[in-house]
């Protein structure tokens, strides 16, 4: 069911700080303290050559508020993300979001040179904290691996210090960019646990992209379809946690967005 209902902040969530950043040259600062928004886009337009591929598009994201985006390969979820993250300027339109942001790709993107720890705290202002990153390690359940290189990581492992290195910076917006799509299946639903756990815990807005419907159902307030360079569709997901996949609401959800991504109802768990 398409709506277009927001969802309301609880106290317990931090608000976004008036410390908002520009990452474009058209900015509008102003009205995000007011809304208590973490992402505040509009009119965003984003062309590669010839090719528009985000075309003035909108979007919200309440502070604390964890949203799903899917959409066909190539329709520019990446370069949404990357825009947020302040990874690309070349872009018209205004975007607001909060000065403290972290990204995780799919790729956990560690240097093979630096130790886990030292990945962790890297670049982080105030040096090479070794005890803060620790403590992050720990949270993503991989102390013990603090000391090691990056190569003697398993996947999940990489991608938990990737997760680490993510949420040591104490973002009031993480955007993670199909950061389990290279994980086992097992892996996978561990991982997904976790990024749950985190964001409870945390208390951040969350934008996570991916491919897989089910786990965008499973994890988030609100799931939003890219079409054609806009959001062209969002479901509220209006379920108690934990989300039960066999329960009749979640597979109405589910059928929703794969009609919406054009694939066919009841025949594919994936976009
Ligand atoms: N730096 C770039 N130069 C030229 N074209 C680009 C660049 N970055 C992205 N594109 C193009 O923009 C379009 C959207 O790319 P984007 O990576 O955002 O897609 P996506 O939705 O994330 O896809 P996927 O689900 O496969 O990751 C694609 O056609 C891509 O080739
Ligand atoms: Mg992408």
């Amino acid at each position: 069911m398409a709506t277009s209902v927001q969802r309301n902040l609880t106290d317990s969530r931090p608000q976004a700080s008036s410390a908002m950043l520009k990452p474009g040259p058209q900015i509008v600062p102003s009205a995000v303290a007011e809304t208590a928004n973490a992402v505040r886009v509009r009119g965003l337009s984003r062309r590669f050559g010839s090719r528009d591929v985000l075309q003035n598009l909108n979007v919200d994201i309440a502070a604390g508020e964890f949203v799903a985006l899917l959409g066909a390969s190539g329709c520019g979820k990446s370069t949404l993300l990357r825009i947020l993250a302040d990874l690309d300027r070349e872009f018209s339109g205004d975007v607001e979001v909060p000065h403290r942001r972290a990204v995780a790709f799919q790729a956990p993107r560690l240097l093979p040179w630096k130790t886990v720890w030292r990945n962790v705290v890297l670049g982080l202002p105030g040096g090479a904290d070794r005890k803060r990153a620790l403590e992050a390690l720990e949270e993503v359940g991989i102390g013990h691996r603090a000391d090691q290189w990056p190569k003697v990581l398993s996947g999940g492992e990489a991608q938990r210090a990737s997760l680490a290195r993510a949420l040591v910076r104490e973002p009031d917006l993480l955007l993670l960019d199909e950061p389990f799509a290279a994980l086992d299946a097992l892996t996978r639903i561990k991982a997904q646990e976790l990024v749950g756990e985190l964001w409870q815990r945390h208390g951040c807005a969350v934008l996570l992209v991916t491919h897989d419907v089910e786990e965008a159902v499973l994890l988030s307030d609100r799931v939003l379809v890219m079409k054609d360079g806009i959001i062209a569709h969002q479901e509220v997901i209006d379920l108690p946690r934990q989300r039960d996949v066999a329960d009749p609401v979640f597979a109405k959800i589910r059928g929703n967005l794969l009609d919406c991504l054009g694939v066919r109802h009841g025949t594919h768990g994936n976009s």
